[in-house]
């Protein structure tokens, strides 16, 4: 597992190269494999990429290839204000040309426990029955406690092995959601963080200072097995690590 921190002038910047690197990764799965499946974080950090992804670059995608799912979603029906689902289509779905079977949302207007269950179905039929679905990115978040997806710490999410999906209850959230596991996440050819702002300046440095897993900050268990992390960050983000 190989890491890779790149720190960019603003949230910007990281939006306009995160564009540039899902475009590339699309291109080398529809070359190889003749289709691009791409997992999306819900969030603010990420409404700005699939923003430059739906105008400045859409015709760079072959939107016809490509199957899009998510890291996770709340439990909420899809035209919710807090649906990841509702974000991603205001602001790229809506859009491009990505066929509606393409579109793999988590029905977070289900039953949590029924939702992630129709939600590991759905794996299975994408990628078969042949092992861990291996996504070709992964765009994933880190929350100020240093949650990921919604796997939040300390959680009994954290040690699940064997389903794909899982509902999970958010105690200080007061609220379910649906999201994938560490061993689907880890079995990914790349994960993409998407980190910005001063407000996650003391996330980072916990991450990078001891780069050991650490259940307190489930981002930290984020450690692709065959694939590679790219973290891109803003100077406001990456303010208090060491030599910044
Ligand atoms: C969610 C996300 C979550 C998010 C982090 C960071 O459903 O909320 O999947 O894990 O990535 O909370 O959120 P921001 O991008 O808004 O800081």
């Amino acid at each position: 597992m190989t890491d890779q921190l790149c720190v960019l002038h603003d949230s910007e910047a990281v939006s306009i190269r995160a564009a540039s690197l899902v475009i590339g990764r699309s291109k080398i799965a529809q070359d190889s494999k003749g289709r691009f499946t791409l997992a999306v974080s819900g969030g603010s950090t990420p409404l700005r990429l699939f923003e430059l992804l739906g105008t400045s670059f859409r015709k760079d995608i072959d939107w016809e290839r490509v199957e899009i799912f998510w890291a996770d979603e709340r439990c909420v029906p899809p035209d919710h204000k807090d649906s990841n689902y509702k974000g991603a289509h205001d602001s790229l779905l809506s859009r491009v040309d990505i066929p509606p079977e393409n579109v793999h949302r988590i029905k977070g207007e289900m039953p949590p426990e029924e939702g992630a269950g129709e939600y590991g179905e759905e794996l299975l039929r994408c990628f078969g029955n042949s092992g861990l679905p291996a996504f070709d990115l992964v765009i994933l978040g880190v929350g100020q406690d240093g949650h990921t997806a919604s796997l939040f710490p300390d959680a009994a999410s954290l040690s699940e092995e064997k389903r794909f999906a899982i509902p999970v209850y958010v105690e200080k959230l007061q609220s379910w959601r649906i999201t994938l596991t560490l061993p689907v996440l880890n079995n990914a050819a790349a994960i993409l963080f998407l980190v910005t702002g001063r407000k996650k300046a003391g996330i980072l440095r916990e991450i990078f200072e001891n780069r050991e897993k650490n259940p307190e900050y489930p981002v930290s268990l984020i450690q692709p097995v065959h694939g590679e992390a790219i973290w891109l960050v803003d100077r406001e983000a990456s303010s208090q690590l060491k030599g910044m």
